[in-house]
């Protein structure tokens, strides 16, 4: 701080202790009301107003695509933004690395902007910085809560489907790909890759089957499927883009 800074501060500093009121009891006083009325209207919400709890769990589900509540959306959206990569990195970025960033800079920033200045528009860098990472955030949720919903239990966007595909998709919904793959922009944007276009790899069923089998980790093995659905899962997912679009 410059000196002349310094002494204006020290002024309006003494200024503001002999003229304003202290912080006990007046601040404590006044921080005591306003959250024991948010109690009382957390409390009477809840009375009042009865919030529907949903479907019953079932833990024994396959096809369930969790998504977060729509304030961790941004942190949803992120894990996107890191996808494609190795299965750990996107949830180390998303979850520790980015959010732990952003609260140490909260933590060191009085140390970094050490400038006496609080009128908010005499702090452009302050302020921009404000506005930068709220409009992040916001544009993160907005992505989120555009995301597509788990996959539906009706079936997949994908048509031109023989008798033999339908069956194929009624396994790879039943088996749950849709929480780790996306087919036609439903399902899980990852750990596993986009599977819209996987017949324009020409793989033929022997070695989908294989795959299902004995797949690379953390993608489970489908060992245990009857080979009849092995079969017809092949045949769906190696037409997908191109004998089914
Ligand atoms: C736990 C998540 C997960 C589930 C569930 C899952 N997969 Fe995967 N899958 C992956 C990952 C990750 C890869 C990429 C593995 C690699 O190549 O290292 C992958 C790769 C694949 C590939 C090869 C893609 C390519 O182009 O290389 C196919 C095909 C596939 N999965 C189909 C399926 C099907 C069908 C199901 C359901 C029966 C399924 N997966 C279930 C995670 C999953």
């Amino acid at each position: 701080m410059k000196p002349a800074d310094k002494r204006a501060y020290d002024k309006d500093y003494a200024n503001a202790k002999k003229t304003g009121k202290p912080f006990f009891p007046y601040a404590i006083f006044k921080d005591t009301i306003i959250a024991g009325l948010t109690v009382v209207s957390i409390i009477v919400l809840a009375i009042v107003v009865k919030v529907e709890v949903g479907e019953p769990v079932n833990p024994a589900t396959t096809d369930f695509v969790p998504r977060p509540e729509w304030y961790f959306y941004f942190a949803f959206e992120l894990l996107k933004i890191f996808a494609n990569q190795d299965v750990l990195t996107p949830v180390i970025m998303a979850t520790f690395m980015v959010p732990n960033i952003m609260i140490i800079l909260l933590v060191v920033w009085p140390f970094i902007d050490r400038g006496p200045e609080r009128r908010i528009w005499k702090r452009p860098f302050a302020m921009g910085l404000v506005v930068i990472v709220t409009g992040m955030l916001c544009y993160l949720t907005y992505l989120g809560a555009q995301t597509p919903a788990g996959v539906a239990k009706g079936g997949l966007p994908v048509s031109g489907l023989d008798e033999e595909a339908t069956k194929g998709m009624a396994v790879y919904i039943a088996n749950g790909c849709g929480s780790c793959h996306m087919v036609a922009g439903v399902g899980a944007p990852g750990p596993g890759p986009d599977l819209t276009n996987e017949g324009a790899k020409g793989w033929d069923n022997a070695k989908m089957v294989a795959w299902l089998k004995a797949p690379k980790a953390p993608m489970p093995s489908y060992a245990s499927l009857s080979p009849a659905d092995l079969e017809a899962l092949a045949t769906f997912v190696n037409g997908l883009g191109t004998k089914y679009k």
